[in-house]
């Protein structure tokens, strides 16, 4: 059984936790509001941007995952989620002489500048368009340059139970489909998100850098039209992008999960279609 530190316990790091306790590992849960924490995580109250809040790290530690996330989209915010708390926590990691089996971080697949719909993976050319990209991506640099042995995860879109913007939207006839060329989106479920990270703390030596999509990258309106189906309202109608969608356009990727699934993880909802269909059975949207 190993002793987990999961920095940023949030969304994802949560389910993480709850996995991992049920198995039996110690797992601690780091945030500034720890009080919605569910009980087998350990809480540790601490803010990673305030170094002195990280001196008393629980010692013997085998593992970490890092996942915090910003809390404005700014960059000043994303700088001090993904640069400025992951440097204070490995130096703090490092300064407790903490002897880790390896680090976890969670990045996105906004390290992607590609915009013609093209297929991308782990090799692919990494030129982050806007801060968010270039904030995660120095992230994982720091991470990678650090002395502890580290896997990043690029993670697509998250969605899952509470995460149902998208549902929301198409039920309410404000979803619109871009007119244009197809628009790809990326994406995976909450579940998948702790599965893949679960699987790969259990993979012996594992690489330096995995994407965490589904297998399925889906066009926008494929899924908008699919969701407007299932859920018997009105279908999307089609208009000119603008604002957010033009952005978007600006990075329009298919982004592949072979390596993920060569490394042995099996997706439990492989599609849009199988975790959206899970969350409208189960009530959750
Ligand atoms: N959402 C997406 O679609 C998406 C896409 C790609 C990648 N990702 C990445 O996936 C990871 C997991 O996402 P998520 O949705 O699970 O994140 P989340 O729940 O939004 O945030 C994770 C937790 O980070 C904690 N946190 C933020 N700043 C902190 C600080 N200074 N000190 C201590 N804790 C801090 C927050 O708790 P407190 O407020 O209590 O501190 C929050 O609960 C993140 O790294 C995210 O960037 C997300």
């Amino acid at each position: 059984m190993a002793n987990v530190l999961i920095a940023g316990c949030g969304y994802v790091g949560t389910a993480l936790g709850t996995r991992l306790a049920s198995e039996g590992h110690v797992v601690w849960g780091l945030r500034r509001r720890p009080d919605a924490l569910p009980p087998n995580i350990g809480p540790l109250v601490a803010d990673l941007t305030v170094p002195e809040t990280l001196q008393a790290l629980p010692p013997g530690l085998d593992v970490v995952f890092y996942t915090a996330a910003a809390d404005a989209p700014d960059d000043e915010a994303y700088r001090a989620a993904y640069v400025e708390g992951l440097h204070n926590l490995l130096r703090a990691l490092d300064h407790q002489r903490q002897v880790l089996r390896r680090v976890f971080f969670t990045s996105s697949t906004g390290v992607y500048a590609q915009a013609s719909g093209a297929w991308v993976d782990e090799t692919s050319p990494t030129e982050p368009p806007e801060f968010s990209g270039i904030r995660v991506f120095e992230g994982e640099r720091l991470l990678l340059g650090s002395r502890f042995p580290g896997t990043v995860l690029r993670l697509g879109g998250i969605y899952g139970p509470g995460r149902t913007r998208l549902i929301d939207r198409v039920r309410r006839g404000l979803a619109v489909c871009p007119e244009g060329p197809p628009l790809y989106t990326n994406r995976i479920h909450r579940d998948d998100c702790a599965g893949a990270l679960h699987h790969l703390m259990n993979v012996d030596q594992p690489d330096q850098i995995y994407l965490g999509v589904d297998h399925e990258p889906a066009e926008q309106c494929e899924v908008l039209r699919w969701l407007a189906a299932r859920l018997g309202v009105s279908l999307p109608g089609v208009e000119p992008p603008s604002g957010s969608e033009v952005r978007r356009h600006q990075s329009n990727k298919r982004c592949s999960n072979a390596k993920l699934i060569a490394s042995g993880y099996t997706f439990r909802y492989p599609s849009f279609r199988d975790g959206y269909s899970a969350l409208l059975a189960q009530g959750g949207a």
